[in-house]
């Protein structure tokens, strides 16, 4: 994707600085929101980050604590947050006292300036096999949530958690889509929390992984939303074209079952690594550019899946950044849209680069920089006349 530098890299330039500048009067959001994993040594402070958000035109973006430094970063901004609780949390967190203290101290001081919308209490706690965890999930989530109720903001923040699409025993058909029988006692209650506080069920779903497990069988353009004769469901006759919508439909059934058909079912993460170990099949650039590209292509259709086609997918792509601390096989390391020095891994046509991404991705030369330098002063401070 290298571009050639000559008169009309300049113009190509002007003419992102315009659309950017453009971009910060009137923002209008994509639709898709963005995971900011922060499992690294290397990444850009947030105030930049927030200039690329800007510039990508993202409004949702999803954490997994509640940093400080983004928060405030993110003031005055129209974006969104949903903040995290780490599991670390959950056994003091199902104490209601030490719930209030820890909203009062990590998410209050920032309301009035940043837009947070939901905390996450706990990330795929069912799937850490962890008992006294799993227990403390749902107590934990109803004290978060009676402490919002107590501080009068019970109707901006909802509370809810993510879960591995692990919990699922089966999953295809997608209409006979069931719960783990060993989870069924804790999914229960917890459906009833989110029908009771009309609280999404979020779920992180990586088709790359049932490729990975089985290349063989597993057709790669099933799985990147490239075309493809699908496969139908033989108890509903709906076609699939794409393991994402399948898995998302499969939760639903899963939920059905259970007796509920009032809880929304999104996704929490989701994405494809660029870069894997050798036994990590599937894991290229390309798969991750096409797996993304079609994505958010989706996602700006506001398509529904083929059993709930009236509810757009609502979906946080797994993630802004490649984050080098992550443990695990290499692939985890590789999942982000952009390197740390804020280059695109590849490109999915998303508008709106910063000048420097535009530039880094291009050339080397130290001319260039230079002018990225100027352009970025420029951009900070047309930032802070706006504040
Ligand atoms: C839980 O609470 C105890 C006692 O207040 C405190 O010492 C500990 O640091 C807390 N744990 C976490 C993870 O915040
Ligand atoms: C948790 O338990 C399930 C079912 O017994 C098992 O398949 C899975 O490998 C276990 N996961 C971990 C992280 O130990
Ligand atoms: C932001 O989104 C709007 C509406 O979708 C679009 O017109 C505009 O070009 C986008 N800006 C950038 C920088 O992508
Ligand atoms: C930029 O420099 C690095 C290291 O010097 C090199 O590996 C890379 O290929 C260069 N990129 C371009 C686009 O010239």
């Amino acid at each position: 994707m290298a571009n050639n530098r000559g008169p009309s890299f300049f113009l190509t330039l002007l003419f992102h600085l315009l659309t950017i500048s453009a971009s910060f009067v009137q923002i209008s959001s994509l639709g898709f929101g963005i995971n900011y994993g922060q499992i690294a040594n290397n990444l850009p402070s947030p105030s930049r980050v927030v200039l690329l958000i800007k510039s990508l035109n993202v409004t949702r973006i999803k954490l997994y604590d509640a940093d400080p430094n983004v928060l405030l970063a993110f003031s005055n901004s129209n974006v969104q947050f949903v903040v995290g609780l780490g599991n670390e949390y959950l056994a003091n967190m199902t104490n209601p006292s030490k719930a209030q203290s820890w909203i009062q101290q990590h998410l209050q001081p920032y309301l009035s300036q940043t837009k947070i919308t939901c905390i996450t209490v706990g990330n795929e706690v069912f799937n850490t096999n962890d008992t006294q965890l799993i227990m403390n999930l749902l107590p934990a989530m109803q004290s978060v949530h009676g402490a919002l109720v107590n501080l009068g903001l019970d109707q901006q923040v909802t509370v809810t958690t993510a879960h591995s699409f692990n919990i699922l025993s089966n999953s295809y058909p997608p209409s006979s889509g069931s719960f783990r029988q060993d989870l069924l006692q804790y999914i229960q209650p917890l459906l009833a929390f989110h029908s009771q506080f009309n609280s999404p069920f979020l779920i992180n779903a990586y088709p790359f992984f049932a490729y990975k497990d089985n290349p063989s069988e597993v057709s790669l353009s099933y799985v990147l939303f490239e075309p493809n004769p699908g496969s139908i469901d033989p108890n509903t006759n709906l076609n699939y074209d794409n393991m994402l919508y399948a898995q998302i439909d499969a939760v639903y059934a899963a939920i059905k079952m259970l007796g509920h058909t009032d809880i929304e079912v999104r996704i929490s993460e989701t994405g494809w690594p660029s870069k894997g170990d050798t036994n990590e099949i599937g894991a290229s650039p390309e798969n991750a550019a096409t797996y993304n590209g079609n994505l958010l292509k989706r996602i700006e259709q506001k398509q529904g899946t083929p059993a709930n086609p009236s509810v757009p997918i609502d979906i946080y792509v797994f993630a802004l950044f490649n984050e080098n601390l992550k443990p695990g096989p290499a692939s985890e390391r590789n999942y982000g849209l952009y390197y740390p020095d804020g280059t695109p891994v590849y490109n999915i046509g998303l508008q709106g680069f910063l000048p420097e991404m535009v530039i880094a991705s291009s050339s080397n030369g130290s001319a260039v920089n230079f002018l990225a330098c100027i352009i970025t002063c420029f951009i900070s401070a047309w930032e802070l006349l706006r504040l």
